[in-house]
């Protein structure tokens, strides 16, 4: 088959603006509004936002675009379009191991990341009935606290939410992904905008800024240049086929780099505004910024319960979240799904029934890492640590890598140039260069300067 009239059997977005939009969901989520703000806090600030920043210009973008790119030409599950486009290209039979990897990825991921927004359903739950009414930050800590040690109300929630991603994911592209992302995502920065209202007014603003905004490299380990660039392939959904999926829906005549680039935007103003937005609050009421997972839940609920409306708002906020959360969830899972429809000829329904069971069942770690398993660790982290450290730090870097390396050096010039159907041959070249240099350089680096290696190569040479 020639790739002009290659199609997807799992169907095709309907306009630009849903790729977008779509694509936007999946990238948006809690990786934006709960783990941004926690690491930054964690990793001091200022320092290590730039050096995020820094990951997303010169990786994120760069494959982006070659995520999208690819998948628009394989228009498969990653897995088949790897196998295709690699025997297109004439290149190693081991490239599909890549998209085998982004399946195994987002399996992983989606079973922790149900459990956290299953924390933001409790606490849908817990703002409608007025629980953090003038509350203290003590007492806001506290609601946080129990939750956590609680495993059967986590397991209740992290049930709910698997099986409301589920039924999404069983409709399929068209019935349920398009629906699902078009009112919420705007919905979700306008409440984020008004929360940012109330930061700039809560006193600490310009602390907060300061510390978001001001580098100061002494408090930046060569761990956290790792978890800054894993964190922008986890908050951008690549390396994982999330992208690639979405872009075997994406029509042909749309422009990838223009929509990446809109999508890298989105994505990056959401977490600086969630960043501004929750700092200031951290600093106001003498809370800790490395206070750890726990951080946007305990600070958020503190605002919420001082502002006019805050029952409204917060609800409102919690319910956007958890929608944030929803459209990225089913992004990790459908490179999986669309892999058992293709491969197994399973239908779409059987199939994601086997995949929510199976992310169920190893969800159930995390929960339990929160509670009874809270003292069983490997190499000093918990389940739940040790499963985000492998797939953010680990995986997802490691699989953007040879995605990068594969748009860039084992696809031909002339497929590229085809697909990407550009008149500015400027900016693909510029493109084209990132992907098959800078990118994978800066991987590299940032991998080995975290373990040291780097370090001791220097001192060898000097
Ligand atoms: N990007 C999502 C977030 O920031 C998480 C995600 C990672 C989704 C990888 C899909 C793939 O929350």
């Amino acid at each position: 088959m020639s790739e002009n009239s290659r199609s997807s059997m799992h169907g095709q977005w309907s306009s630009r603006w849903v790729f977008v939009l779509a694509a936007t969901g999946s990238a948006v989520g809690l990786g934006n509004i709960w783990k941004f703000p926690y690491i930054a806090g964690e990793n001091g600030g200022g320092a290590f936002v730039l050096v995020y920043l820094l990951c997303i210009a010169v990786i994120g973008l760069p494959v982006m675009i070659a995520e999208v790119m690819v998948g628009r030409r394989g228009r498969q599950s990653p897995v088949n379009t790897m196998k295709v486009l690699s025997k297109e290209e004439g290149r190693s039979r081991l490239w599909p191991l890549l998209g085998w990897s982004g399946v195994l990825a987002g399996f992983l991921i989606l079973s922790y990341y149900s459990v956290i927004a299953g924390w933001a359903l409790n606490y849908v739950i817990e703002m409608a009935s007025g629980t953090f009414n003038s509350s203290s930050a003590g007492e806001v800590k506290t609601v946080f606290e129990d939750l956590l040690s609680d495993p059967l109300k986590l397991t209740i929630w992290h049930t709910l939410f698997i099986v409301a991603t589920m039924v999404v994911v069983a409709r399929g592209v068209r019935g349920g992904l398009e629906k699902a992302v078009m009112l919420l995502m705007p919905a979700l920065f306008v409440l984020l905008i008004i929360l940012l209202g109330y930061a700039m007014n809560s006193g600490a603003f310009m602390q907060g800024l300061a510390f978001l905004f001001t580098p100061d490299f002494s408090a930046l380990t060569g761990k956290g240049v790792l978890i800054a660039m894993g964190h922008a392939f986890f908050t951008l959904s690549l390396g994982m086929g999330a992208i690639m999926v979405y872009g075997s829906y994406m029509r042909k005549e749309d422009s990838i780099a223009r929509t990446s680039i809109m999508i890298v935007i989105a994505d990056t103003v959401v977490a600086l505004i969630a960043g501004m937005a929750i700092f200031p609050i951290v600093f106001a009421n003498g809370l800790e910024p490395g206070a750890g997972p726990g951080l946007v839940f305990q600070t958020l609920p503190l605002a919420f319960g001082q502002m006019t409306g805050g029952l409204f708002f917060g609800t409102l906020f919690f319910i956007l979240l958890l929608f944030a959360a929803w459209s990225s969830s089913i992004s990790l899972i459908e490179p999986a799904v669309t892999w058992l429809v293709e491969n197994r000829n399973m239908k779409r329904r059987t199939a994601s029934i086997v995949c929510g069971v199976a992310t169920w069942a190893l969800g159930m770690g995390t929960v339990l890492s929160f509670n009874l398993w809270a003292e069983v660790k490997l190499f000093d982290m918990t389940f739940f640590e040790l499963l985000d450290f492998l797939t953010a730090n680990i995986m997802l870097p490691l699989s953007g890598l040879f995605i990068a390396l594969f748009a860039g050096w084992a696809m031909s010039r002339e497929s590229k140039l085809h697909e990407m159907a550009t008149r500015h041959l400027f900016a693909f070249n510029g493109w084209n260069f990132l992907l098959k240099y800078v990118t994978p350089l800066a991987v590299t680096v940032v991998f080995l300067q975290s373990i040291g290696l780097l370090e001791q190569l220097i001192e060898k040479l000097s």
